[in-house]
């Protein structure tokens, strides 16, 4: 008898559904789109919602928005209690200053080994991997990649890496090679609608997402009543 792959659940209303009940777990995962598609929200809310309603711990680690402001938009979005733990660039500069490499992947890989260790976490969001590239000199850029992805599973994260995109769309990682290396990429995009008065109107889209039997729309996404919730074909055709 072949085993289900155990998933972690995204939380989302009506998508885990259309993904076989989630995102593989220990897989690495891209969540991409331009600035304002609600990543970071999209990324804690995962954290947040499986800590409270599932007990599993999360780490978030912001190296580019402070943790207060962070926190100041996601109890906007109704998500109140510290249900999860949120580090920033310089708590990890604090923790990583003794070690002698030089290479920022090297130095976050190795402070993620730390707290895997000493905290059991089992879901990770960095956001985000652009920032983490700015912050180090890459030489080889599909080595280094798929050094820091490889030492991600091993270490057991089911993980959450944000990818800013440039507003004219193109690849989901910076360097091209992410799409690849990753095991899934959930896209999220804005659309515009209407004529004079053009509104924006969100959309998600799961890309890839290795293992999995899943849906390939993008459907139409809100946030409501403290949750994110996708339109399907048939809500709309209610
Ligand atoms: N209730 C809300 N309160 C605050 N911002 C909201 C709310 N609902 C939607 N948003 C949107 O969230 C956006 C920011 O989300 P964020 O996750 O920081 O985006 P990203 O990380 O993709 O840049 C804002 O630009 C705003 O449009
Ligand atoms: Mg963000």
């Amino acid at each position: 008898m072949i085993m289900p792959i155990p998933r972690v659940r995204t939380f989302v209303r009506g998508l885990d559904e259309k993904m076989e009940g989630g995102i593989p777990k220990g897989s690495v995962n891209l969540i991409c789109g331009t600035a304002g598609t609600m990543k970071s929200s999209l990324a804690y809310s995962i954290l947040y919602h499986n800590s409270i309603n599932a007990g599993i711990p999360g780490l978030y680690v912001t190296l580019e928005q402070d943790p207060r402001s962070l926190l100041t938009h996601m109890k906007k979005l109704n998500m109140k209690e510290r249900a999860v733990d949120i580090v920033s660039f310089n708590d990890i500069k604090e923790k990583v200053k003794e070690r002698k490499v030089e290479n920022w992947i090297q130095k976050l890989s190795g402070y993620l080994k730390e707290m895997k260790d000493e905290k059991k976490y089992e879901l990770l969001v960095l956001d985000s991997l652009n920032a983490l590239y700015s912050l180090t000199t890459i030489e080889d850029v599909r080595a280094e990649i798929y050094f820091f992805f490889k030492s991600l599973s091993d270490l057991g994260f089911t993980s959450l890496l944000i990818s800013e995109m440039p507003p004219e769309g193109g690849r989901y990682g910076e360097y091209g090679v992410e799409e690849f290396l990753s095991d899934g990429i959930i896209h999220l995009l804005f659309q515009r609608r209407g004529g004079i008065l053009t509104s924006l109107e969100r959309y998600i889209g799961i890309v890839k997402m290795r293992a999995t039997n899943h849906d390939t729309h993008y459907f139409p996404l809100l946030y409501q009543e403290g949750g994110f919730t996708i339109y399907t074909r048939e809500d709309l055709e209610l």
